[in-house]
């Protein structure tokens, strides 16, 4: 069934099966109750039977919000808030919805255990009463979940191996931007992600999000454009780095929208392989747009930035343009090849954006950090 949101369909492998259990999971306020009350309004407008359960918000809270989404499609979504897991079941056996929403799975609870709502054991229990009823009765449950930054809350974690599809919604709640991808996907590929961007109305698909990004890249010292890969996606994001003198013992090293060990190592292998010491700064290293970009093709576009950034050179490519990078960093300072070269290359192209740092091109760090600071610089820095 599809959804009527293309990303979140895409990210399903194509739209919600029957009878399948999906859980949404995602930081406090990051958009579950958003995305989900527009894809029922989608079904239901489509003439689906649908069913929004909330055991977080009242009746009326969760219409102020149907009006102000996709021009109040969701209205007609018919709504029961309750916290009573028993009155729920009995509401799907009496409704029979084709695919109703549980928000959240946590703040349900039953009656029958008497710890408090959003214990594991209550969790465990409140999802497995609703995927006896759900495979029972054919209906497609939408799961909302509540995963704390660290993914700390055993809830959603104890729930993974129990629902067909685990997506995880991602992204910084005061940015713009947000991601959903697949953890896991008994239907489908877990490669796909979905941009979105969350406006007044709603959440709306960003469709190309490249052009977005490239447009917005600042060219000045410190920025590089990565091609990045979201899923089977070609995405152009800006990696974005601060060097400044540091009065801590060490040095703050603040990572935001990476892995913080693969910072870790590119400064290390940057200081070894590409003699940019960064041993008493304080290094900030930041995807532009809340875009988490969790990849070894980053590696160099974590470098290129860090060294524009701490020798003050801008980053140009041809006519002006942003420079585009990506590969993966060995130990030994030697450029790596990652997956789908070929892709991102294309999706650079699009954009003007040429020549491409890569591994097919510059076959160690030394040699595309020369050519990305100019030749000249970087001898005069090494000497
Ligand atoms: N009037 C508004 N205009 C624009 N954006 C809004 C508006 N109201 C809410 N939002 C956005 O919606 C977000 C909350 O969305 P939503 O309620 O779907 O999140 P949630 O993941 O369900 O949160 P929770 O964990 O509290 O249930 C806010 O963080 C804010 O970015
Ligand atoms: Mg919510």
């Amino acid at each position: 069934m599809r959804t009527g949101i293309g990303e979140l369909d895409d990210v399903l492998g194509g739209g919600i099966v029957r009878g399948s259990l999906v859980l949404i999971g995602g930081a406090p306020g990051i958009g579950k109750s958003t995305l989900t009350t527009m894809a029922l309004g989608h079904m239901c407008q489509a003439g689906r039977r649908t069913l929004y359960v909330s055991a977080e918000e009242s009746a009326a809270q969760i219409r102020l919000r149907a009006e102000r989404l996709s021009g109040g499609k969701a209205l007609a979504v018919p709504v029961i808030a309750e916290t009573d897991l028993h009155t729920v079941l009995a509401t799907l056996e009496q409704e029979r919805p084709e695919v109703c929403v549980i928000d959240s799975v946590q703040t349900l609870h039953s009656v029958e255990l008497s710890s408090a709502a959003g214990s594991v054991a209550q969790v465990r229990e409140v999802a497995g009463e609703i995927m006896r009823v759900a495979k029972r009765l054919g209906i497609a449950v939408l799961l909302v979940g509540h995963v704390t930054k660290e993914g700390a809350l055993a809830g959603p974690r104890v729930l993974e191996h129990l629902v067909d599809c685990v997506l995880q919604f991602e992204g910084e709640r005061e940015r713009t931007y947000r991601t959903v991808r697949a953890i896991k996907n008994r239907f489908g590929s877990t490669n796909e992600a979905g941009v979105f961007e969350m406006r007044d109305d709603g959440l709306v698909e960003v469709l190309d999000a490249s052009a977005r990004f490239v447009e917005e890249a600042t060219r000045s010292p410190g920025s590089v454009v990565l091609c990045a890969m979201e899923g089977s996606r070609p995405l152009l994001v800006e990696v974005q780095a601060l060097v400044s003198a540091s009065e801590l013992v060490p040095p703050r090293r603040v990572v935001a929208g990476l892995d913080r060990n693969r910072v870790a190592l590119v400064l290390a292998v940057l200081g070894r392989h590409g003699r940019i010491g960064l041993g008493s700064a304080d290094v900030f290293v930041n995807v532009v747009g809340g875009v988490r970009a969790d990849e070894p093709g980053v590696d160099l576009a974590i470098a290129l930035a860090v060294a524009s950034a701490a020798k003050r050179i801008a980053l140009t490519g041809a006519d002006g343009r942003p420079l585009a990078c990506f590969g993966e960093l060995g130990l030994t300072g030697e450029l790596r090849t990652v997956a789908h070269g070929d892709r991102r290359l294309a999706e650079a192209g699009r954009f003007g954006l040429t020549p491409v740092l890569e591994p097919a091109t510059h076959g160690t760090l030394r040699s595309a950090l020369n050519a990305a600071l100019g030749e000249q610089r970087s001898v005069a820095a090494a000497a």
